[in-house]
């Protein structure tokens, strides 16, 4: 009975003072970035996630009925979640909109290192915007995150490229609609799946052996000036990665983002740019992903409106974090640890904690009689910063003793100074 749901987990106080040192650096960077929290219920009905294109995200649906006999599921991701809202409220709100959240999502995936069946993906998502502009704003949202965490570009990269790329090759090749979503899909997995299962599940789709070579050449080019003489230079897709690279450039990111034309993402709605983070190393999965999505609300049934967005996890970065030697030692936060000598100064610890409470401090007041050695131990337990202690000859003179557990001096000093 100690063992949870395979693939979930516990937080125990330790992994939640992680936890919330990485939310944290999640809020931070989307706050500085101007964008503005939201959430939404982790219970939704299914059919906000019944799509056709056979991405894997739609088969690893933890999906039931409920005692209404309504098909609800946990949400696997936030992007459906959002449209609704966004949806439920067309016309009224302010354009654009920049919102984020860090959700808790649900996907019944095979668990493995840095994939597990919940996991929190910070959601960082702009609306309204259909310029390359909103794209890059969200590549600086990332990097200020990274670089919050001590991460460089030499720790790992954004690999960019647009949904465009593959959408110009196909269109040449007569390929289009649902057709074109499966076929990402499927390509979206080359680097998962050996090359003859790839090129048997295209073949299926009705694409010829010529057609599959061409699009593996396109999906091999890793620069942008190969794209363009394999595209054209009138071409739509390379014209706008130009442009996305150009404002990298401005916002001095550009060690951080590099053009490979085989991100193309497993979700059936992206329309344009595209981006992946993966370590330098390729030792772990995707550590964030994202893109553009203009129709996403139309397939919902509303009127569509450009949006743009990531999902980043909390776990893959995590094992590189720890892999890197940059998990921060955390202690709880406590500032100040109050302990009265003996049962008859209990009341006047209690006192102090209160006045010190009522000024800000996070004070832990030992509650029970304990040994002087035990208090010091408890004190350095809990990272305070000072131990003030309540002793019966001070306190009648209305002071107390402090130690600072910094420099390990001692003091005493009157209780209003404290
Ligand atoms: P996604 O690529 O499916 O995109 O997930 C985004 C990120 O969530 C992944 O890169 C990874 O960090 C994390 N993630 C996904 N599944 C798991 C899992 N089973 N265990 C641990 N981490 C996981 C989306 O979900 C899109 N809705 C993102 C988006 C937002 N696009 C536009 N706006």
């Amino acid at each position: 009975m100690t063992q949870g749901v395979r693939g979930t987990r516990d937080f125990y106080p330790e992994d939640m003072r992680v936890r919330n040192w990485l939310f944290e650096r999640f809020h931070s960077a989307a706050r500085a970035h101007g964008f503005e929290e939201y959430d939404a219920p982790v219970l939704e009905t299914e059919e906000l996630y019944t799509r056709k294109a056979g991405e894997e995200i739609t088969q690893q649906l933890y999906n039931f009925e409920d005692k209404g006999g309504r098909k609800v599921a946990l949400r696997p991701e936030m992007t459906p979640s959002l449209a609704r809202m966004v949806m439920a409220r067309a016309g009224a709100l302010a354009l654009p909109i920049k919102w984020y959240s860090i959700p808790q999502c649900w996907r019944y995936e095979r668990t493995q290192r840095g994939r597990g069946r919940e996991h929190y993906q910070w959601n960082v998502d702009i609306w309204g915007m259909d310029g390359v502009e909103a794209d890059a704003e969200l590549l600086s949202v990332l990097v200020q995150f990274f670089q919050s965490v001590g991460l460089g570009s030499a720790d790992l990269v954004i690999r960019v490229s647009s949904r465009k790329v593959l959408e110009e090759v196909l269109g040449s090749l007569a390929i289009s609609g649902d057709t074109f979503a499966q076929t990402c899909i499927i390509v979206d997995k080359m680097d998962k799946l050996p090359a003859d299962k790839i090129e048997a599940q295209l073949s299926e789709l009705g694409l010829d052996s010529s057609s599959i070579s061409t699009i593996q050449s396109v999906l091999s080019i890793n620069d942008l000036s190969s794209l363009a003489s394999a595209l054209g230079s009138d071409s739509a897709a390379v014209g706008e990665l130009n442009a996305l690279f150009a404002l990298t450039d401005a916002y001095g990111i550009s060690d951080w983002v590099e053009f490979d034309a085989s991100v193309v993402r497993g979700l059936a709605y992206y329309t344009g740019p595209v981006f992946e983070a993966h370590d330098r190393a390729g030792e772990l999965r995707a550590i964030c992903g994202g893109g553009r999505y203009d129709k996403l609300i139309g397939t919902l049934g509303g009127k569509d409106l450009p949006a743009t967005g990531f999902g980043f996890g909390d776990m893959v970065v995590m094992e590189l974090l720890a892999e890197k030697g940059l998990v921060p030692d955390l202690t709880n936060g406590v500032s100040d640890v109050v302990f009265g000598m003996g049962a008859e100064l209990r009341g006047a610890a209690m006192q102090v904690a209160s006045a010190l409470r009522a000024n800000g401090r996070s004070v832990d007041l030992v509650l029970e009689d304990k040994r002087m050695k035990w208090v010091f131990k408890h004190a350095e337990r809990c990272g305070a910063s000072r131990l003030v202690m309540v002793m019966p000859e001070e306190w009648a003179a209305g002071k107390v003793r402090i130690k600072d557990l910094g420099t390990g001096e001692e003091s005493t000093v009157a209780v209003e100074d404290l």
